[in-house]
């Protein structure tokens, strides 16, 4: 039997505060529907102390989803944490979201400050939450690089303090999936079940979801993630991936969320149109490739039996089909199939033939024939429609 855990999404706040994607109000309102929609356990509207207006877009969030379980952002200092208790005020199940960076390098160079005063400052802000809200969770920032022992103990103390959800944030994305699974299993150790253990993982080395998983193995119940991955620097673990892996190796990933998986691709839509930028083409799940197949050998195959080439539908993730490009490493059977659904009717051996070597000729020039381009090849060679077209692939 799986065991069900915590989808935190925070591509409204990490995912927001990288280049190119910052959302006005709307745009968060927007993008806030389909997370709730599909069903996020808990949803990071912003970082209301960063400007007027994250203030104001994560009291809309509260205003229009007062049903959803909604977290603001602040560091461990009052100014943060009464601005973020004042963004959810009134909203019925608020989390203040508290961290402090912990590590010897933060401190050294960002606080100037010893480990007592900032595992000090960490209670502190728990402290000061908790008298807003009851549902606290706390962030040891740069937590993968802090001295172990440590922060066993800031965790241990932040728990004390009334914090009911510990992250431990691979800020920089430094960790691999065995480092940071031990690390994570020393946490739970410490903070035991009085605490659920979160994590926060970041794309550097390209192991975000990988580390996630790794960690949910080690006991972490709590997965922070972002559509399309978006998130500081190379992002953060990407939302679709982590929701995918539990749905196509339950054999090895025995973790379930409750995230309704065929709402996926119309979400990386949305966010696409409220940021710069979409997914890469061969982006894992929602890229436009993710689905696609150009070779001949693949394309075949996909044809006598998708699950040669798919280990998912794409509608189980609400992409609407897969897609056959033609290009030049396409075979005569997508051909023929794209011909036929084009209208021009089953094609004898000699004719697809004749066809298929201009289809290569013209393919060598280009990145991809469109339908367009194929008809009008079709036409050149004086075939004729016989039927109307079916719905191309
Ligand atoms: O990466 C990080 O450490 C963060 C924290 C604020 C959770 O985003
Ligand atoms: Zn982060």
């Amino acid at each position: 039997m799986s065991e069900r855990f915590h989808i935190f999404d925070t591509t409204l706040r990490d995912g927001e505060q990288s280049p190119g994607c910052s959302m006005t109000t709307p745009e968060k309102l927007r993008v806030a529907r389909h997370l709730v929609e599909m069903g996020a356990d808990v949803i990071e509207a912003g970082f209301p102390i960063a400007s007027e207006g994250d203030f104001q877009a994560v009291r809309a969030v509260c205003r229009e989803f007062p049903g959803a379980h909604l977290a603001a952002l602040a560091r461990a200092v009052p100014i943060d944490i009464e601005r973020a208790a004042a963004s959810l005020d009134g909203h019925p199940r608020p989390r203040i979201h508290c961290f402090i960076a912990t590590s010897e390098i933060h401190l050294r160079y960002k606080f100037k400050k010893s480990q007592q005063q900032i595992l000090e400052e960490a209670v502190a802000g728990v402290e000061l939450a908790r008298s807003f809200v009851d549902d606290v969770e706390f962030s040891a920032e740069d937590a993968t690089r802090t001295e172990m022992d440590y922060l066993c103990r800031v965790c241990e103390a932040v728990v004390d303090a009334g914090a009911g959800v510990v992250n431990i944030p691979d800020t920089v994305g430094y960790m691999t999936p065995e480092d940071y699974a031990a690390k994570i299993a020393r946490i739970v150790e410490a903070v035991g079940d009085r605490a659920e253990v979160s994590v926060h993982t970041h794309d550097d080395l390209g192991l975000a979801t990988a580390n996630a998983i790794a960690a949910l193995h080690a006991g972490a119940r709590q997965v922070e993630c972002a559509l399309n991955g978006i998130g500081e620097r190379a992002g953060n673990c990407s939302l679709e991936e982590v929701v995918a892996i539990t749905m196509v190796r339950p054999d090895r990933v025995p973790f379930r969320t409750g995230i309704d998986a065929t709402r996926l691709y119309a979400a990386s839509r949305a966010l696409a149109e409220c940021i710069t930028f979409g997914p890469q083409p061969n982006k894992a799940i929602v890229g436009s490739n993710a689905f696609a197949h150009e070779a001949g050998i693949h394309q075949d195959g996909y044809l006598k039996h998708r699950t040669t080439y798919e280990i998912m539908t794409p509608e189980s993730v609400g992409v609407p089909s897969s897609q056959l490009i033609l290009g030049k490493h396409s075979g005569r059977h997508a051909l023929a199939q794209r011909v036929e659904e084009l209208g021009f009717g089953l094609l004898d051996r000699a004719s697809l033939g004749t066809v298929y070597e201009a289809f290569t000729r013209m393919a060598d020039t280009r990145k991809g024939l469109t339908d367009a381009d194929i008809t009008a090849l079709l036409e050149r060679l004086g075939l004729e429609r016989v039927a109307v077209a079916a719905t191309a692939a």
